[in-house]
Order: C-alpha cells, then structure tokens, then sequence
C-alpha cells in the first residue's frame, strides 16, 4: 500500500496564546515553554464537516483520481457533528463516491489505525483506493475553564488517499487501559436507566500522559523497527502525532534522530488529535519536501491509552 494523495483543512479562526490569556488564567510564555504552542485555529463559523469534505476533495485531487475511483472511505473523529450517520457517509454522499463508508475512533492514534485497516482490506482485495479522513474538534469537548487542557488542542482536518501497490508498509499498535485521559459522553436518561451526570468535557493528568507518550512511541518505533528489518538511516522523516514539542524532543533524543527528520507543526496548530500527522503530511508534500520511495516513519498515541507506529513507502 502507498499513499497517493494528501488534502488539509482549517478553520479560519486563529486562537493565539495572548488571546487565550483572555479566557483563562495563562500566559504565552507558559504555554510555549511547556508545549511549544504559539497558536491554533478552531472552528467558528465553519462545520467540521465542511472542512472534513473540503480536506476529502483536495486528497482525491491531488492522488489524480475520480470520486467514483475510491471504493472504501473511512472517517476518523473523537467527536463529530452527528452521531449518525457517520462523517465517511456524508463526505461519500457529497463525493459522489458511491462505496462503503465507516467511522473509527482510536483517539489521537487514529490515523494509523486507519492506514492500518486500510492495508488489510487492500490485502484481501475489498479496496484498492481508500480515501482516510480524519476529522477532530477537540474544541467541543474541551473544558474553557481549564487551562490544563484547553490551550493544547486545535481543530483541523487531515486526508490522505491510499492505493495497493507492492510496496511493504508495516504497523503496529496497542492499548493499555489508563484513566489518565478521557471524555464520557452526554447520554439522556432512559426509562429504565438514569446516566451518570458526570462532567463531561476532557480530563487528563498531564504528566502521567506525557510519560505514556514518550515510553511508547519509543517502544513502538523500536518494534516496528526490529520487526520490519529497516533501520534509522533509511528513514526520511519521522512523522510523529504532534502533541508536545518537549514529548516529540525526548522521542527524538532517545531515538538518537537529526532534527531536520523531525518535521513538526505544532507551534501553528497545537495538538489537532488524529488529524496532525495527515495534517503534517499534506504541508510537507505541497513544499515539495516529499519523494516517492521515501521511507516515512509513523508514530501516535492518545486516549485509551491507544498507541501505535508504522513504517510506509512514499
Ligand atoms: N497556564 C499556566 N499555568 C498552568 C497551565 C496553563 N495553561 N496549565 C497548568 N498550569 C499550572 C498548573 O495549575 C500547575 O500549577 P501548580 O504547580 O501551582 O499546581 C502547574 O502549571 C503545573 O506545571 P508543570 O508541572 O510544570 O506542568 P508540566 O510540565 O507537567 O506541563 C503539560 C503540563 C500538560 C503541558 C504536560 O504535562 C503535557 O504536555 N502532558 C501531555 C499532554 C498531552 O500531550 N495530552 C494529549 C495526549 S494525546
């Protein structure tokens, strides 16, 4: 399997770390010197599935294929505008695509899990072009009163198309249960059961987050890595889920990796869950920075704790 094509969309709402300090009790320079965070956008007068469909339309165009050429469309999102139907079956009805559709949600190592999937379904024949959109807005469901957690995250879109080829791609993931971060959902009582009124905006424990995230990409990498037989000098880039500028540089220094292989984004998006390394992708290819043969090393982690890396042919 190789990706063929890459699409991106953003809100038009750009959220500096200054106008934050007007919400909550922060500041730039806490911000910055903690997470490398200057700004983010998130979405005001536009919908997440609009910019979902914008960031679909540019994908197919750019892997110069028809609407009616993708024959599977997966949507990742934590958080979408309806419960059903799924964004993938809006962005086909809009595409015009005509194919099966699903949403996942691996929170922000969702990316991966769906390349994963997509890999599967390209090797037992049921796909050969696979649009991936993920779609986050983590904007709904962070708390505006904590600034733990509302100056981290932003909202984007993310798209890629993938294609089989006979290029090797090779991923990797896990879970181990942590209540270090999670968001329960805002069910209605029934007849027969009352829901727990519990807060239901984003909880994290940062610093127990921010160890699970370097131990496991390190450890993920390393797997993918040994089990794979390519070693860190073939990689190009290492295309890392942008939480953190200090989680990405302990990575980096334990992976013993040069910088420029360490693209990063944050500082302008913050952390966009599964949308930031599709994300990341799609700038890197619009500068011209990617080449096809390119060895791309993938790696993410999120809620659940989901973890999980890959290696894939550009
Ligand atoms: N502005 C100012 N102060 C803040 C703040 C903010 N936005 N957020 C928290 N603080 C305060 C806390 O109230 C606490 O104050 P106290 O010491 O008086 O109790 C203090 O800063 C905590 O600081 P520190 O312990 O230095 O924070 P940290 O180095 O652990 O950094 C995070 C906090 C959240 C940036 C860091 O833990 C992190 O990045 N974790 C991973 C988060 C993540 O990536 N989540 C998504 C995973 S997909």
């Amino acid at each position: 399997m190789k990706i063929i094509g890459t699409g991106s969309a953003l809100p038009k709402k750009v959220l500096t770390n200054d106008m934050l300090s007007g919400i909550v009790e922060t500041s730039d320079e806490w911000i910055r010197t903690r997470t490398g965070i200057r700004e983010r956008r998130v979405l005001s007068d536009e919908t997440l599935t609009d910019l979902a469909l914008e960031a679909a339309r540019k994908s197919v165009e750019s892997a110069g294929v028809n609407a009616s050429d993708i024959d599977y469309i997966m949507c990742h999102n934590v958080c979408n505008d309806a419960m059903t139907p799924s964004l993938a079956a809006m962005i086909n009805k809009e595409l015009g695509a005509n194919c099966p559709t699903v949403d996942l949600n691996a929170a922000c190592t969702g990316f991966i899990y769906a390349l994963d999937m997509a890999d599967s379904l390209m090797k037992t024949g049921k796909a050969r072009n696979i649009l991936i959109v993920c779609a986050e807005q983590p904007s709904h469901f962070v708390d505006w009163t904590q600034r733990e957690t509302c100056v981290l995250f932003g909202d984007a879109v993310g798209a890629v198309v993938v294609t089989q080829s006979d290029d090797d791609c090779f991923f990797k993931m896990s879970t181990q249960y942590t209540d270090a971060l999670y968001c329960s959902d805002a069910w209605h009582d029934t007849p027969f059961q009352k829901c727990k009124k519990e807060n239901n905006f984003l909880y994290m424990r940062g610093r127990d987050v921010f160890r699970m995230a370097v131990t496991n990409c390190c450890k993920d990498i390393k797997y993918v890595f040994e089990k794979s037989g390519i070693s860190s000098s073939e990689v190009s880039y290492f295309l890392l889920h942008q939480a953190n500028l200090r989680i990405l540089e302990a990575v980096r220094h334990e992976m013993n990796v040069a910088e420029d292989k360490f693209p990063m984004n944050l500082d302008k998006y913050g952390n966009t869950s599964s949308a930031s390394i599709p994300l990341l992708m799609d700038e890197l290819n619009k500068a011209g920075k990617l080449h096809r043969g390119d060895l791309l090393v993938l790696s993410a982690f999120g809620a659940g704790f989901t973890s999980g890396a890959g290696v894939i042919k550009w």
